[in-house]
Formats: C-alpha cells, sequence, structure tokens
C-alpha cells in the first residue's frame, strides 16, 4: 500500500538518490516540481524576449552571431524543462495554456526593458551568472528528469556568462559614452537580479518542503549572498560600481553586506504590474498563434507518416 511505497520513496529522498518518472512519488511532490519546472521552462522561453529585441539592433555581425546562439540556446533550455515538465504527467498544450492565461509564473527578471546595447552584455554578466548559481546545485535535484536536464543547461550558461562579461569589458574599454552606458544599465539591473533568487527565506513558502525532498539544495538568501561574494570582485575588474553604498565585505561573516531589497517592487512585477510583463505575455501569446499553421502541419504530416506505416 501507499505506507510501504511512502517509506521507500523518503528512504530513497534521505539516501539522496533518485526518483524517476515510473516511480510511485507522493502527489505533493509531483505538484511542486511541476510548478517548478513549468515555471523554469516559461522562464527560458520569455527570458528569449529581452534580449531578442537586439538581434536586429547588435554592433557587428560577431556580437549578432554570438546573440543569435544564446537566444536560441534559451528557446532549446526552454523545450528541456517542457520535456522534463511532462514526464509528470501534463502536457506541453496545458502548460503554454497556464502561462497565456497568466496563471503560471515566469522569472520576474524578465519584465525589465532592455534600454540599450549595453543590457545584453549585462544580462548575460548579472542574469545568466544568478541563474548558474540557481541552476547549479539544480544538477542534484531528486527528481532524475530535471536534474539531468540541468546538467547540459548549465553549460551552455556559462557560454552566456563569459561572452556577456566580454562584451562589457570591450564597452569598458571604449569611449566615455560607452562606459556610462555600462554603468546605467548595471544600475537599472543590479537590484532586480538580487530579487530574482526568491523571497527572503523566512518569506518562502516553498522552501522547507523543497530542501526536504532534495529539489533545493541552498536556500534562497544563500544563494543571493553567493551571487554577491562572487560579482563584487567582477565589478571590480570590469571598473563598475554596483549601485549600492552598504555592500561592502564583513570580516566577521565572510560575506559582503547588502543594502534593503524592494521586495514590494518584487512582488508588484511577480503578480503582473512590472514595467514590460503585459508586453511579455502578449508577445508569446502572438508568437504562438502565429505558429499555430506550422503545429498543424507538422501534426498533419506525422499522422500522414503514421498512417504509411499502418498499412
Ligand atoms: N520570479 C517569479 N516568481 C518567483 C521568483 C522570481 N524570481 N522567485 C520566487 N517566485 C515565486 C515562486 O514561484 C513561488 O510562487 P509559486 O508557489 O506560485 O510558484 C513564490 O514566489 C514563493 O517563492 P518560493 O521561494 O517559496 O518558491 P521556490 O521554492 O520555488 O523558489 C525559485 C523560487 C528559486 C525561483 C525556484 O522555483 C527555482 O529554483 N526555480 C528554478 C530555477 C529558475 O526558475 N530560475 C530562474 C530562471 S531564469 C533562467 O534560467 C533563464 C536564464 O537562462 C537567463
Amino acid at each position: 500500500g501507499d505506507a510501504e511505497r511512502l517509506t521507500r520513496f523518503d528512504a530513497c529522498i534521505d539516501a539522496d538518490g533518485r526518483i524517476e518518472p515510473r516511480d510511485w512519488m507522493p502527489e505533493a511532490y509531483r505538484k511542486t516540481l511541476l510548478r517548478q519546472i513549468s515555471q523554469h521552462a516559461h522562464s527560458e522561453v520569455v527570458g528569449m524576449l529581452p534580449e531578442g529585441n537586439w538581434i536586429s539592433r547588435a554592433p557587428s555581425l560577431k556580437r549578432k552571431a554570438i546573440l543569435l546562439a544564446k537566444v536560441q540556446d534559451e528557446g532549446g533550455h526552454g523545450l528541456y524543462l517542457y520535456s522534463a515538465a511532462e514526464t509528470l504527467g501534463t502536457s506541453r498544450d496545458q502548460m503554454v495554456e497556464a502561462l497565456h492565461a497568466g496563471k503560471a509564473k515566469y522569472s520576474s527578471i524578465f519584465n525589465y526593458p532592455t534600454l540599450t546595447w549595453a543590457d545584453v552584455g549585462v544580462i548575460g554578466w548579472l542574469v545568466d551568472g544568478a541563474a548558474i548559481m540557481n541552476q547549479v546545485p539544480i544538477c542534484r535535484c531528486s527528481y532524475g528528469p530535471y536534474a539531468r536536464a540541468m546538467i547540459r543547461i548549465c553549460k551552455e550558461e556559462s557560454f552566456h556568462q563569459r561572452q556577456g562579461f566580454e562584451s562589457l569589458m570591450t564597452l569598458m574599454a571604449g569611449t566615455p559614452a560607452q562606459r556610462e552606458m555600462v554603468q546605467d544599465a548595471v544600475n537599472r539591473w543590479w537590484w532586480p537580479v538580487l530579487a530574482m533568487f526568491g523571497p527572503p527565506d523566512a518569506d518562502s513558502p516553498n522552501s522547507a518542503q523543497g530542501m526536504r525532498w532534495g529539489i533545493k539544495r541552498i536556500s534562497n538568501d544563500d544563494l543571493r549572498q553567493k551571487f554577491i561574494d562572487a560579482t563584487v570582485p567582477q565589478a571590480k575588474v570590469l571598473g563598475v560600481t554596483l549601485p549600492d553604498p552598504d555592500l561592502k565585505w564583513n570580516e566577521a561573516r565572510g560575506h559582503h553586506d547588502y543594502g534593503a531589497i524592494d521586495w514590494d517592487d518584487f512582488w508588484n512585477v511577480v503578480s503582473g504590474n512590472g514595467p514590460c510583463n503585459k508586453e511579455r505575455l502578449a508577445t508569446r501569446v502572438k508568437a504562438h498563434e502565429d505558429g499555430a499553421w506550422v503545429r498543424e502541419a507538422a501534426l498533419a504530416h506525422a499522422r500522414k507518416q503514421q498512417q504509411r506505416t499502418l498499412k
């Protein structure tokens, strides 16, 4: 019965084992993974939009080629993650439906505008840098398909972060106007990137259970701190200042202290009222509708193929 299956499940989790799609799992485990993995997939797909706006405006063929590759990668990350979510008993259509109906979340960070070319470099450096921090521990997630999807995603994220940092180094070696453009982008993205790690642990309803089930390996606040500690020296190399007067090394803690994050702004964005939420969702809905003929043609072709083999 369920009692011994739960015992077996708990023993597997406690032994840091992997749960696979055919294994028995508590309904709540399935539900929270579906929630997180589908929202992660939505984040990747919506995440293509802010910097995708700059593909036709890239300053050189080299930058255009790199940006194209990165945006294409994000689309692929979305597909891996939708496939991982489907192993939990949902369909792509259901997940896309939830996103378009405003019922599913995606990462807050993609609801901010990309005002200049420097935003593309700052997104690579800070947003993908934060995504790496958040995704590396998920490679050790107890749910097999999710952990395995993360391995390749993390490899590609490193390229995303490095290309962003390199393009900022180029700009910082340029004119004063280019240097100002970078500093302006850092000023706009720094705080939303810190919030991207999720609410403080004390206000994080999913964390305790997620930690117990080996889904979340490091807490929101610990990952945020790790990101800040790793990024401060990089900002020095770049020659930009991080827009937080309270940011300073605390020898006693062995970490950087930092200022207060505006959680009202964060929850405002998460609940759909950020600077670009409506535009991002409308763009996704339009792309989905414009792409309906491709899906229909592919399905019709697949049916014909099937008929052929059945004869
Ligand atoms: N944006 C939007 N919603 C967020 C959020 C954010 N940055 N951070 C937290 N939330 C939501 C949670 O989804 C949850 O709402 P829900 O219960 O309706 O899903 C609520 O706020 C409370 O947060 P919790 O901390 O309790 O939720 P979690 O334990 O799930 O932790 C998380 C949040 C750290 C984002 C976790 O879900 C996670 O690690 N998700 C997978 C990784 C991910 O999505 N990373 C960001 C993707 S960006 C990206 O990778 C693209 C890159 O290539 C640029």
